[in-house]
């Protein structure tokens, strides 16, 4: 909207009134070049800008696939140890950057020619309407003071076309490098807060699931089936079962990282569904199948999940891992 109102719009004005002063100084051929002009350059401006940005929709696309892999290798390291995979990583790796520097060549080459073009349609413009202004001069239609200003008049008016022709590839290029972002931007979470919801309450820590069906999506193998139980606070509970059974699930189903097809789960009789997402999750402590570690001291990881917790409670915590002296 400022690239409109304080570039594009002044320039649109200027444009109008070069045009209003050569009709008064009644040089027609003149004015007829400009018109041409200015239509041969918005035209060859709009249909080049869409193959460049298809062009540069592939570089973007090429250096995103470089980030990925790039960080896809490094969060999994040890995999790639394991398995000495260290030379496909890095060939892997080479393979995307090299086409990410191709299509950033074409990119370049894709913008030489839009310039170029437009430079080509100013220059010849400018050059077959100076022709005609000096033919009206020869003849005496006007003074070669008007030819003069003719010709300035006509630098003042192709330099802010160019000047439009370049903040419309701004514009647009803009608009193609932000087109994965504005996507991103309007998507919307499945699992929402209901307005105004109360943080979570806990107690005594009771767990109960009541009737809880739940799948993955239509074509998902993974579904839970009216599954009820309850954990009383202070015991334990196992959940034994086949892979793919869904005891994962359960756990993610606790912690509302999907929403239920039917049925409740409640901490301390209140429905996990209607309390902020964030004060269940930050009640509920979690150790995973696969542990990770940041890169940081056992202080930092072991206090992650609760930023303000002091030293001692670090110290208990790690002693009650059997990592502490
Ligand atoms: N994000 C997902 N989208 C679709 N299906 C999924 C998803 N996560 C898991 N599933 C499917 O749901 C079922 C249950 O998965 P879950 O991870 O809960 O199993 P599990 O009992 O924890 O298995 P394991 O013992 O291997 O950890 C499986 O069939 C799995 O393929
Ligand atoms: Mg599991």
């Amino acid at each position: 909207q400022q690239v409109i109102g304080f570039t594009i719009a002044p320039q649109v004005l200027q444009v109008l009134f070069i045009c209003i002063l050569f009709h008064r100084l009644q040089v027609g051929a003149v004015i007829a070049v400009v018109m041409v002009s200015v239509v041969i350059f918005s035209v060859y401006s709009v249909v080049v800008a869409q193959w460049k940005n298809r062009i540069r929709r592939v570089m973007n696309e090429a250096e995103n696939r470089v980030s990925e892999k790039a960080v896809d290798s490094l969060l999994n390291f040890e995999t790639v140890k394991y398995f000495g995979a260290e030379q496909f990583e890095v060939d892997r790796y080479s393979h995307n950057l090299g086409e990410y520097q191709e299509a950033t060549l074409r990119t370049q080459m894709s913008q030489g020619v839009y310039f170029t073009g437009q430079n080509f349609v100013v220059t010849i413009g400018g050059a077959i309407a100076m022709v005609f202004a000096s033919q009206q001069c020869f003849r005496g239609q006007i003074t070669v003071g008007e030819w003069v200003m003719i010709q300035g008049y006509l630098g003042a008016l192709f330099g802010p076309l160019y000047h439009l022709g370049n903040n419309y590839n701004t514009i647009n290029q803009s608009m193609t490098d932000m087109e994965n972002l504005l996507a991103l931007r309007e998507l919307v979470p499945e699992v929402r807060d209901v307005p105004a919801a109360p943080p979570l309450n806990i107690s005594e820590g009771r767990v109960e699931f009541r009737h809880v069906w739940f799948n993955y999506g239509k074509d998902s193998t993974g579904k839970l089936v009216d599954v009820s139980f309850q954990v009383e606070p202070g015991r334990f509970l196992a959940i034994v079962g086949p892979t793919g059974s869904g005891k994962s699930t359960i756990m993610r189903l606790l912690l509302r990282f999907y929403d239920l097809e039917r049925g409740e789960i409640f901490v301390d009789g209140q429905n996990i569904a209607h309390v902020q997402q964030t004060s269940l999750r930050k009640r509920v402590g979690i150790v995973a199948q696969d542990t990770v570690l940041f890169n940081d001291t056992l202080e930092y990881n072991i206090g992650y999940g609760k930023p303000d917790a002091t030293t001692a409670e670090i110290s208990a915590a790690a002693r009650a891992a059997q990592l502490g002296s």
